[in-house]
């Protein structure tokens, strides 16, 4: 956290509001630009950018929601939540992102949506996965928690899917200690998320006296709005995200040029047409738990970060994991090394020379 969001923040914190009002306003604007989308829609966390952006793709209950298991929980609780049932596509274990062609096997009558989550940043088949939602009337819902940054043919990831859904959770790129952000390619999809993050009302409606609770409510929505304490720190923490960016992709360009022609540490695939923001910089390795012993003696923190979600009860156990190859593959030798802007010279040095040791040893 930058010392300079310490003014900004008294004086929101002292302004005499600190519900949703004009530092979330001006947090929307700025952030819109920065993505360069009409607008964008903050809430209280990714999770809740996840379950609007569900609602309003209209699944329920009975409704299926293919997606990748290798993620975190949350992109999945809330289709749950909402009553709907998971379908899980394979990925591509040089990616960790899902696969579209498993994905078009996947659909069926039933199904309401597909999530795409950017794994570590890396943009998904974005061009097939939406030529296949949008022939047979499904919405494409990103999960770009890790992908505020990222770049698919040219654009920033938010100006692509039906629902681009964003974290700034306490470790994200850009974080509001908790918060996250819709993107809605409808305009009518941006107006209704508006309302349903404050339980379906209209936040700036005033009727003929002071009370705006005085309006109809047809659809009941969430208390998922964002505040402007968390937008206040999100605004001064986007003077530091083309700076913090540039460095995570830094880094990972570093790693990706020591790496070259390793054979037990692998970075995974890069395509011309994308870039990743790096919040991940994910290595296979079959010797896993060896690299994450070695590297843990030599200082450095290593995680496998997510863990395949169809091993949980809540989502369905999945019965034959064997006919998700991909996921099979890519759980077992998956792990991340640090890559964020906290990484200075001296620390990549570091890094690299425990890489070398490491490959030198096997
Ligand atoms: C892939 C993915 N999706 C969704 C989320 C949820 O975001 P939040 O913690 O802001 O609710 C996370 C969070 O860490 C995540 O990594």
């Amino acid at each position: 956290m930058p010392d300079s969001v310490m003014p900004a923040l008294q004086q929101t914190l002292f302004s005499g509001y600190i519900g949703e009002g004009p530092r979330v306003a001006q947090f929307e604007r700025a952030l819109a630009d920065w993505l360069a989308v009409p607008d964008v829609v903050t809430v209280n966390s990714g999770t809740s950018a996840l379950h609007l952006a569900l609602h309003l793709a209209g699944v329920g209950p009975g409704d299926e929601v293919i997606s990748s298991p290798q993620t975190c929980v949350a992109t999945h609780t809330p289709v749950v939540a909402l009553g709907g049932r998971m379908v899980w596509a394979d990925i591509d274990p040089w990616t960790g992102n899902i696969s579209a062609a498993d994905v078009a096997a996947k659909c069926s009558e039933r199904t309401k949506a597909i999530i795409a989550v950017h794994w570590g940043g890396y943009p998904c088949d974005l061009a097939e996965l939406a030529a296949i939602a949008h022939t047979r009337g499904i919405a494409l819902i990103e999960d770009a928690a890790h992908a505020l940054g990222s770049r698919y043919q040219g654009l920033r990831i938010g100006a692509h899917g039906d629902f681009v859904c964003f974290s700034f959770q306490a470790i994200k790129l850009l974080t509001t200690v908790d918060g996250g952000a819709l993107v809605c390619k409808s305009r009518e999809m941006d107006a209704r998320a508006r309302r349903l993050r404050w339980f379906g009302l209209d936040r700036h409606y005033m009727a003929n006296d002071e009370c705006r609770w005085d309006q109809d409510l047809d659809e009941a929505g969430y208390k998922f709005h964002m505040n402007d304490v968390a937008a206040t720190i999100g605004l001064e923490q986007l003077n530091y995200l083309d700076a913090n960016l540039a460095r995570h992709q830094a880094n990972a360009a570093h790693f990706d040029a020591a790496l070259h022609g390793f054979r037990h540490i692998r970075p995974l695939l890069r395509s011309p047409d994308r870039s990743s923001a790096h919040w991940l910089y994910t290595v296979r390795v079959k010797q896993r738990q060896a690299f994450f012993e070695h590297m843990r003696d030599a200082g450095i923190a290593c995680s496998r970060v997510h863990v395949r979600n169809d091993r949980y009860r809540a989502f369905g156990i999945n019965a034959d994991e064997s006919a998700l190859s991909g996921v099979a593959r890519f759980d077992a030798e998956q792990i991340s090394i640090p890559c964020g802007w906290w990484i200075g010279d001296a620390e990549r040095r570091q890094i690299v020379q425990a890489l070398q040791q490491f490959e030198a040893v096997l």
